[in-house]
Order: C-alpha cells, then sequence, then structure tokens
C-alpha cells in the first residue's frame, strides 16, 4: 500500500544521468526522484552542474548517459506541466517583445478559454510581480531585476504543476526579495518546486528536501544548514560540509 502511495506521487525520476560536454564530465550517475509537494533546494559551487542538472529534468538538453522519466498517477506521461525561470544570463532580453507578450507566452501551452481570460491571467500576474505600470514596455528597457520579475510572471501564470526556478533571486532589491519569499509560500502545497540558489538563503530554507550539485548530486538530510551562510561548524552532514565551505568562502 505504502508502495503504491510512494508511486503516485512520483512526477519526475532521473536513472544513471551523466553529460559530457567537450569532453568534460558535468555530472555523472544522476540518480533523482522528484515527487508531488517537494520543494527541493539545489545549491553547489559554480560551473558545479546546476543548470545543467535542471535543463535535463526539463528536458531541453538530452544526457549523454541515463533516462529521465515523467509520471503522473503512478503511470508514464509524455509531458507535465512545468513553468521555468531561466538563469538571467541565458535570456535574451534584446528580443522587442512587451513585458505583457512575455507574461502571456507561458499560457501558450496550454487551454485557455478565451482572449479575456489570457488578459485577466496577465494582469494578475503582474500586480503579483508589480510590473503592471510597466506592462507595455519592451523588455530591452527594464533593469535586470525588473527583466527577472517579468520571468518570473511568466513561468507562474499557467499555474503549473511543477516550478524550476534557476537563482530567482539574481538582481532582485530587498523588497522584491519578499515579495518573491511571499509569492512562493503562497502556492498551493501540491506545487512541486525546484529552486537553484547559489548561495544559503531565506528561500532555501523554506525547503522540504536540499540537493547539492557539485559534478555528482548528493541529497543532504542534516535540517540546520541552509539558513547558516557559512555553516561549517553548523551542519552535520558529511557528505556536504566540504561544499558548504566552498560555498561560504566564494561569494
Ligand atoms: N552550452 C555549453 N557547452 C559546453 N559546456 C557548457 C555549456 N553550458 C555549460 N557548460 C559547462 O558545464 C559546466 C556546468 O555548468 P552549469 O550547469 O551552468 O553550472 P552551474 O549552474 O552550477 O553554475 C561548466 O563547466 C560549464 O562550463
Ligand atoms: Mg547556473
Amino acid at each position: 500500500m505504502l508502495l503504491q502511495m510512494e508511486n503516485e506521487d512520483l512526477l519526475i525520476r532521473l536513472r544513471g544521468v551523466s553529460m559530457l560536454r567537450e569532453h568534460k564530465k558535468v555530472l555523472s550517475d544522476v540518480n533523482l526522484e522528484v515527487r508531488k509537494g517537494d520543494f527541493i533546494a539545489v545549491t553547489g559551487p559554480n560551473g558545479g552542474g546546476k543548470t545543467t542538472l535542471l535543463r535535463i529534468i526539463l528536458r531541453l538538453l538530452a544526457p549523454t548517459g541515463g533516462s529521465v522519466e515523467y509520471f503522473s498517477g503512478g503511470q508514464p506521461v509524455k509531458r507535465l506541466s512545468i513553468g521555468y525561470l531561466p538563469q538571467k544570463n541565458m535570456t535574451d532580453s534584446s528580443f522587442p517583445l512587451s513585458v505583457r507578450d512575455v507574461v502571456a507566452s507561458g499560457l501558450l501551452g496550454i487551454k485557455v478559454a478565451d482572449r479575456a481570460e489570457v488578459e485577466r491571467r496577465t494582469s494578475e500576474m503582474l500586480r503579483a510581480v508589480g510590473l503592471e505600470e510597466k506592462s507595455g514596455s519592451p523588455i530591452g528597457e527594464l533593469s535586470g531585476g525588473q527583466f527577472q520579475r517579468t520571468l518570473l510572471a511568466r513561468a507562474l501564470v499557467a499555474k503549473p504543476d511543477v516550478l524550476v526556478l534557476d537563482e530567482p533571486l539574481s538582481y532582485l532589491d530587498k523588497h522584491f526579495e519578499h515579495r518573491i519569499y511571499d509569492i512562493i509560500a503562497s502556492l498551493p502545497k501540491d506545487v512541486t518546486v525546484i529552486l537553484v540558489s547559489h548561495e544559503m538563503t531565506t528561500i532555501a530554507s523554506m525547503a522540504s528536501r536540499h540537493v547539492i550539485v557539485d559534478h555528482t548530486v548528493k541529497e543532504c538530510h542534516s535540517g540546520s544548514h541552509m539558513v547558516h551562510y557559512d555553516c561549517s561548524d553548523e551542519c552535520d552532514c558529511p557528505e556536504c560540509s566540504a561544499t558548504h565551505r566552498l560555498e561560504g568562502q566564494s561569494v
């Protein structure tokens, strides 16, 4: 019975995933199961493979080895509803689109009643991230933080089952950082979140699982480490304390 319930909750399964890039091993032997309602904080040193892992999970990148499977209700499925906030430097902001167009593009893959519904949901998200006044502005005119909020609104607008956020707090000032905590904290409990954060932050402390990516993927089971910036004294998890020290020094 328990086994069956666990399978019902399984959404994404990575088995033996590896990634070679230009003859370098970026990731090796990654085994990871993502379950409905998980909030997974992903940390690790720069260049450790966090963004690569997310893009493999999203199937935007095919791994050189292993498999990525999606499930719903215990059955394999072809697709899941996933919202994605890419890391800022991966996105071209010179493309001539308005803020509203970018946010509304998050609704393209799903069934929406009509144009009025698209307008309503887009406006609601623009309000949530504090960008109603920038609605008609070309994205090329935005500050880094405003652009980041535009992309977050796009990731959220379809109310996806899984949210994948790659360093959502970069470029944000403190005021909006808190607003984003609130938005994420108010998501329904069955929304699954995978969040990359390159340092120990408040947002990462909201997570139910902590994963360290440094060419391999390890799960840390210590409860105390994420809220401490340099947690080498606090974290008693032998697998990841070395990574934490590295993080603390490098930022
Ligand atoms: N498009 C690419 N082509 C070749 N190598 C890449 C590419 N993107 C990333 N890499 C390499 O993969 C490694 C991991 O990068 P990345 O996943 O971006 O790490 P992180 O997000 O943890 O900083 C780095 O060594 C990087 O140079
Ligand atoms: Mg990255």
